[in-house]
């Protein structure tokens, strides 16, 4: 089950908060001109066949999760470079212990050396806020955790919002719906640990009871289920490749579609897009490995520190505000720890 995704075992509560919707990522931009497909036409499920509903006009699907197991999809395709995109509705109410994780990887081909870039959700108890984390790895270096862990500021359960990952040889971007929340510029300093390998699109829901909320306090509980997790719009851009039957010097197939993705408008973080990234990453990341000085003395190279991020942080990674005076504060200042969750 470790190939389905999700984020470790450590974790914290949440405080209530209301959710409330900054303009300025409504602003920040027009929709991306994308080209979707039809489920089949990019996808085979992954396991908890019977959990998988394909929608009646094949758009999309929904990943149900009930005492008996989850489910998943798997692209059809590994892709060397792509744009991995799809409107996505998590599960409502109470889903504590759930994850569902949308993600590329090349684990079943590469199994000490694989790559892999993550969106993980985890559910909460009734009336709090969902979390999620993004990560990455590159060549099997799964002991260097590049994880973050926000919140969202919206709920991700009432309506589809598009998330999306962005996989070039320069870059890497997170998006959520038009807003991109975190980027990773390719550094030579990086290596192997920047993806390079072909990946395919993974995405899934299943019980990680054991440890998901509160450090495995809260289990799934299937009085509530099914669970389900809506899936459509789906967007797969990326020259498709077969990593076994790759030789030196086949490379040059993807030219044209690595030129094609670095034009799109989503390969390009606008001045526009940088500030609504900043201003998520100042309100609703409560966790970056970048800050986290005692995991890492020196922030690995691809991090970029930005002061007024990591002013909100301890040395330990963890924010600086809230903890243990919580129910003592007013409901303002509730609201502010309400960033404080921490890993
Ligand atoms: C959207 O993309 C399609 C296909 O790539 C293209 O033909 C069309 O002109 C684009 N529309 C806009 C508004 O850019
Ligand atoms: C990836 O890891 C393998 C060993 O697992 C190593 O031989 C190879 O050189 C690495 N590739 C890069 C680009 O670092």
């Amino acid at each position: 089950m470790n190939r389905l995704r999700c984020f470790g075992p450590s974790d914290t509560l949440f405080v209530l908060s209301a959710f409330f919707i900054p303009l300025f990522f409504s602003i920040a931009n027009a929709a991306f001109n994308l080209t979707t497909i039809p489920f089949n036409q990019g996808y085979l499920p992954l396991f908890g066949d019977g959990n998988l509903v394909r929608s009646p006009d094949g758009k999309g699907v929904r990943l149900l999760l009930d005492r008996f197991t989850g489910s998943g999809f798997i692209s059809s395709n590994l892709y060397q470079h792509g744009f991995f995109s799809a409107n996505i509705k998590l599960p409502s109410d109470y889903t504590a212990g759930i994850c569902v994780a949308f993600y590329t990887s090349n684990g079943d081909v590469f199994e000490k050396s694989h790559d892999e870039l993550d969106f993980e959700f985890l559910g909460n108890t009734e009336g709090k806020p969902w979390r999620f984390q993004t990560n990455l790895y590159g060549n099997g270096s799964t002991s260097r955790g590049r994880e973050e862990r926000y919140r969202l500021w919206f709920d991700p359960t009432k309506q589809f919002h598009r998330y999306s990952i962005l996989w070039t040889a320069k870059n890497i971007i997170f998006y959520i719906d038009e807003v991109p929340i975190r980027e990773v510029e390719r550094k030579e300093e990086m290596g192997g640990d920047y993806p390079s390998k072909p990946m395919s699109l993974y995405a899934t829901i299943w019980d990680a009871s054991n440890w998901a909320t509160s450090g495995g306090r809260y289990k799934v509980n299937y009085k509530y289920a099914p669970f389900v997790a809506e899936f459509k719009d789906l967007v797969l851009e990326g020259c498709p490749t077969d990593p076994i039957q790759q030789v030196p010097g086949a490379a040059g197939i993807c030219v044209e579609k690595d030129a094609y993705l670095e034009a799109q408008d989503y390969a390009v973080v606008t001045l526009e897009r940088r500030l609504a990234m900043r201003k998520f990453r100042q309100r609703f990341m409560y966790y970056s490995y970048c800050y986290d000085t005692l995991r890492y003395p020196l922030p690995p190279p691809e991090c970029v520190i930005i002061q007024s991020e990591r002013r909100r942080f301890k040395d330990t990674g963890r924010l600086k505000f809230g903890g243990s005076h919580r129910r003592q504060r007013s409901r303002i200042s509730a609201t502010l720890s309400a960033f404080d969750s921490n890993m």
